[in-house]
This record gives structure tokens, sequence and C-alpha cells, in this order.
């Protein structure tokens, strides 16, 4: 089967990098088209830096990086330094890129992408606020079902809220987008803390990915070992959650997660509970089912191909 073609949409953040670098190692399921930035864990000046960095420690320097929106949709920006550090990518000293940052604007390259392609082609991989993809559809509605699917990371049930008692972060940064993105129609996969929970990095997991003594492979490692304090200290889990990587994983191997197909909801309103993602799992209302909302994941499967596909970087 040929590689599916994405747009990975991303705010880095040590996850996000990580997702990016199983993409750029796995070219005969991806071929990524380019990367666009988001604001998010950091500001946009850094996350579109970020993006680079990556690609350059990848050794994919022919991949074209965009800058997207530098805010959300009607909202005041909310970044994540606390978890993710000043610049983003604390843990590892990596060089600044050298690679340009691309002058089309992030939202007319998704725009002109989709529209170059044949209809049901290109999926977006959305790993941060989903401001980007909601101003795309805004401004171009006519891609909306163009798109071949959304696979993204975000929202929660059963884990309920990391940013607010309720909200997953990015859902929570920018819940006007999220609303016009579920609501789009598009088929939808959601990979949300439910799933990103359960693939810890624990301390044998991060041990493999230093030992492929590989610059990617100690950058990783050195990433999670800054990354993971978040967590630890404050769910007591045994490792850093390798949140966005799930969304990347999914597209090479299906077949590690399960989930339902269900109703999600976005909270736009309430300052109670605002970017909730209210999933119908137990199917109690009646709501037609507009998102694939995953539960479960083989977290031992994850990291053997996470492992398995750093190896070639
Ligand atoms: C999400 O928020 C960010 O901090 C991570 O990169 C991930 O995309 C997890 O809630
Ligand atoms: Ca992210």
């Amino acid at each position: 089967m040929a590689p599916r073609k994405i747009i990975i949409d991303t705010d880095p953040g040590q996850d996000d990098a990580v997702a990016i670098l199983l993409a750029l190692a796995s070219p005969e399921d991806v071929d990524v088209l380019g990367i666009t930035a988001v604001a998010g864990n950091v500001p946009l000046e850094l996350t579109a830096k970020n993006a680079r960095i990556i690609c350059e420690l990848a050794g994919k320097t022919d991949v074209p990086v965009f800058a997207g929106c530098d805010r959300p949709l009607g909202r005041d920006l909310v970044t994540a330094e606390h978890v993710h550090g000043k610049t983003g990518l604390d843990g590892p000293s990596l060089p600044d890129p050298q690679m340009p940052l691309q002058e089309q604007h992030a939202v007319d390259f998704i725009i002109e992408t989709v529209r170059a392609h044949d209809t049901g082609t290109i999926t977006l991989c959305p790993l941060g606020p989903l401001t980007n993809v909601a101003t795309a559809f805004q401004r171009a509605p006519d891609i909306v079902e163009k798109v071949q699917q959304i696979v993204l990371m975000g929202g929660a049930y059963f884990e309920v809220g990391n940013i607010t008692p309720t909200a997953e972060f990015n859902i929570y940064v920018d819940p006007e987008a999220a609303d016009i993105v579920f609501k789009s129609g598009v088929d939808i996969v959601v990979m949300p803390l439910d799933v990103t929970h359960k693939a810890l990095v624990t301390k044998p997991r991060n041990d493999a990915f230093r030992a492929l003594g590989t610059p990617v492979g100690v950058a990783v490692a050195e990433m999670t070992d800054f990354f993971e304090r978040f967590d630890k200290e404050k769910y007591g889990s045994a490792g850093a959650p390798l949140h966005d990587p799930c969304v990347t994983a999914y597209l090479i191997r299906p077949d590690l997660f399960t989930g339902r197909h269900v109703n999600v909801e976005v909270e736009t309103s309430s300052d109670l509970t605002m970017g909730m993602t209210v999933a119908d799992w137990w199917r109690v209302t009646g709501r037609p089912a507009n998102a694939m909302f995953m539960g479960d994941i083989d977290a031992d499967g994850f990291f053997g191909l996470l492992t398995e596909r750093l190896a070639r970087l």
C-alpha cells in the first residue's frame, strides 16, 4: 500500500518531537508533506523553531515547516512551560536550526495542499491546539469534505482533565477551534488522555531509547528525563506519557489501539468545565457518533514499534 500522505500540525513539545521522529522514520507508512506549527505548549516562535530542530535531528531537512496561528481563535494563549520547560524542548542540548522556515502561512499550506490532492488522500494529524485546522476549515469550507481523516491527540473521558479538573490541554487552549473540528463531519480518530496515560516511558523503555546510542535515541531519552518529572510528581505514574506519538503510531499500527465510535462534543461556554470533551462513551444520548474515541493501547507493542523505528534515524 502507498504511504498515507499526512500533514503534522504541532506545538513541540517533547512528546510532539517523538511523534514527528516516528513519522519521519516511517516513510513506507507515512509521507510527511509538511509540518505546520501552532502556538500551544510554548509560543509560536518557539514551536516553529522546535519543529525544525527535530527535522534536523532526524536528518530530514527537506520536510517543509510552516508557522501558523500565534493565538487561539477567540482567547488569550495558555502555554505549558511548567510541563515542557522554557524552550518547549528542555532536556537535550540541540543546536539551533539552519533550515529555513517556509514563508507561506501554515493555514494557507493546509488549504492549498488539500485542494491540490484528490479527495480522501490527505490525513491531518493535529498534536496541539486545533487553531490552524479550524482556521483552514473556516477559510476554505471546500476542503472539509476532501480530508481523508483527522487523527488527533486531545481530550479525555475517564481521565477527565490535565490542565483543569475537566479539560485536557490541547482542547482547553482553543475550545472554539476544537468545536469546529469535532462538528466538521470529517472522519476523526481521537487519542485522549485515557490512552496516552497508558503509554508511559518506564525506566526500561527509556533505557532502550538511550541504548540505541544514536543522537536521536539519546535525545529522546534526555527529553523524557526532563518531561517525566511533571507526571511522576502529579500522578505518581511510572514515567512520562507519550501523548502525541500515539497519533503517528496509529497511522502505522492501528491495531495497537481500541476504542469506540461515539459522539464527542466540546464545552465552550461553562467556565467550570471549559474545553471538556463530553464523550458519549456509554451511548446514552442518541447523539450521532462523530469520532473514534480511543480507550486502550497495547503499550508494549507501541514502545517496541517506537524503539525499532527510532533506531533507523
Ligand atoms: C497534550 O498537551 C501537550 O502538553 C502535549 O504535547 C500533548 O499534545 C497532552 O495534554
Ligand atoms: Ca502537543
